[in-house]
């Protein structure tokens, strides 16, 4: 098995869609690594040890707090953060709600707030109230948004559910 550090080692992994060759200290988490390395600074540092989830970001498909992640776990992954789902110049279902429910106050758990929600639509499109409740769970805001943050998941669900039902019968009418 190939030995890698105490000193500083490679790592590729694929960020928003381009693929990146860093050379990081083993320590260094996710978090650093995309906001130190790769200037992406949509992800925050607040807790830095996995309680407040502003750090939220995608791993996979999956949401992952980056600050308890190490960039060398990433070698070969597929990252995505908030700087990421803009789309042909449009924003995500999930961002275009934020503004229509004005769900952000200080808007500094916002970037992870979406990235939950996100990955929970991509995941499950026709997502309810309870699962949007238990995904923003592990997002702290303290400037107390929830009513508007779940509104705002709610109707992103909306938007993505009709999306789904609307691509089902062009797909072969798999799904219901
Ligand atoms: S900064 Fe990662 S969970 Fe708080
Ligand atoms: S909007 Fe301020 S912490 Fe959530």
């Amino acid at each position: 098995m190939e030995r890698r550090g105490p000193g500083p080692v490679p790592v590729r992994m694929t960020v928003n869609g381009v693929t990146y060759e860093l050379t990081v200290p083993p320590r260094r988490t996710l978090l650093d690594a995309l906001r130190e390395d790769l200037g992406l600074t949509g992800a925050k540092r607040v807790c830095d040890e996995g309680t407040c989830g502003a750090c939220t970001v995608s791993l996979d498909g999956q949401a992952v707090y980056s600050c308890l992640v190490l960039a060398v776990e990433c070698e070969g992954r597929t990252v995505e953060t908030v700087e990421g789902l803009i789309r042909d110049g449009e924003l995500h279902p999930v961002q275009e709600a934020f503004i229509e429910h004005d769900a952000a106050q200080c808007g500094f758990c916002t970037p992870g707030q979406i990235m939950a929600l996100k990955a929970l639509l991509d995941q499950n499109p026709r997502a309810s109230l309870e699962d949007i409740r238990q995904t923003v769970a592990g997002n702290l805001c303290r400037c107390g948004a929830y009513p508007k943050i779940i509104a705002a998941g709610l109707t992103a669900a909306g938007v993505v559910a009709a999306r789904a039902a609307a691509k089902a019968p062009e797909d072969g009418g798999a799904g219901a």
